[in-house]
């Protein structure tokens, strides 16, 4: 089959690979779409020769796993794989992968997996925030589209910074409350999720709070791995309520 292999040299070309053997609790999937991260990108910039990348797929099953288990034949599914996703098919773990309602192309869901389990993990993170008003700097990436719309759900006030009108109407749509242009002085907020953000906060907002606080596990416990290790991130985002 033919896949995205990297050149050793900072590019990508087509080339024709061997297909992995399924284990007993893995699927093939015949990709129909793929999404690339930023992060990916980054490795690709130093990928060795023969590298395959490719994270966030969605296709359908074309041969279900031995164990029985997971979704069946011609199931449409989205994945999140460690590498090897661009490519014509891919061995996905069964517990890696979900089906896809049918209202749902496979190129939405191919967005999803690593932006939306970010989102997701970052709600754990900030603890209910139900009651809470929320300021999200850098909200108008992957990331914050969907942490917006998940923390609108549970009924959040989120103000979001973004440089642009048409970059904020999509998330304004999606429950965040107001908008605010970056640069502005909003003295009124404290962060309260931020690592590296002392120091992109103030070409973020303004200048930082004198209270302002960093808990310096919210950004790794968002990015928890399935195996429980912590990637280090520059995330230069953050968080925070208005006090
Ligand atoms: N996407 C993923 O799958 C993923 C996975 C794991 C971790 N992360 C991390 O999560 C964070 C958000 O990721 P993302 O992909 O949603 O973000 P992104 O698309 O890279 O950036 C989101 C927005 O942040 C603003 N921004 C860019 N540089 C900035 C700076 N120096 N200071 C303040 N704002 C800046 C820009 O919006 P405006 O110009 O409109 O302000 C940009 O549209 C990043 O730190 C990323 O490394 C992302």
């Amino acid at each position: 089959m033919q896949a995205w292999t990297a050149t050793g040299h900072g590019s990508l070309r087509l080339a024709e690979v061997d297909e992995a053997e399924p284990r007993q609790d893995e699927a093939v999937v015949a990709v129909q779409a793929f999404s690339p991260n930023r992060g990916e990108s980054f490795v690709l910039e130093r990928a060795e020769r023969g590298f395959r990348p490719g994270k966030d797929i969605a296709g359908v099953i074309v041969k279900p796993a031995r164990s029985g288990h997971g979704p069946g034949v011609g199931d449409r599914v989205v994945a999140h794989l460690d590498h090897s996703g661009w490519a014509e098919r891919a061995v996905v773990p069964i517990d890696r992968l979900a089906v896809v309602p049918e209202a749902i192309s496979s190129e939405e869901a191919a967005a999803l997996p690593l932006a939306g389990v970010t989102a997701l993990r970052l709600t754990r993170a900030t603890g209910p925030v139900a009651s809470r008003r929320l300021l999200l700097t850098g909200a108008s990436g992957g990331v914050g589209h969907y942490f917006v719309e998940l923390a609108a759900s549970q009924g959040t006030q989120i103000t979001v910074v973004a440089a642009t009108d048409q970059r904020a109407r999509r998330l304004l749509e999606l429950g965040a409350s107001e908008r605010i242009k970056r640069n502005d002085p909003q003295s009124s907020f404290t962060p309260t999720m931020t690592r590296q953000s002392r120091t992109t906060w103030p070409r973020s907002c303004g200048s930082l709070p004198p209270d302002a606080c960093t808990p310096r596990s919210a950004w790794s416990q968002a990015g928890r791995t399935r195996r429980g290790s912590s990637k280090r991130w520059s995330p230069g985002r953050c968080a925070a309520t208005r006090s």
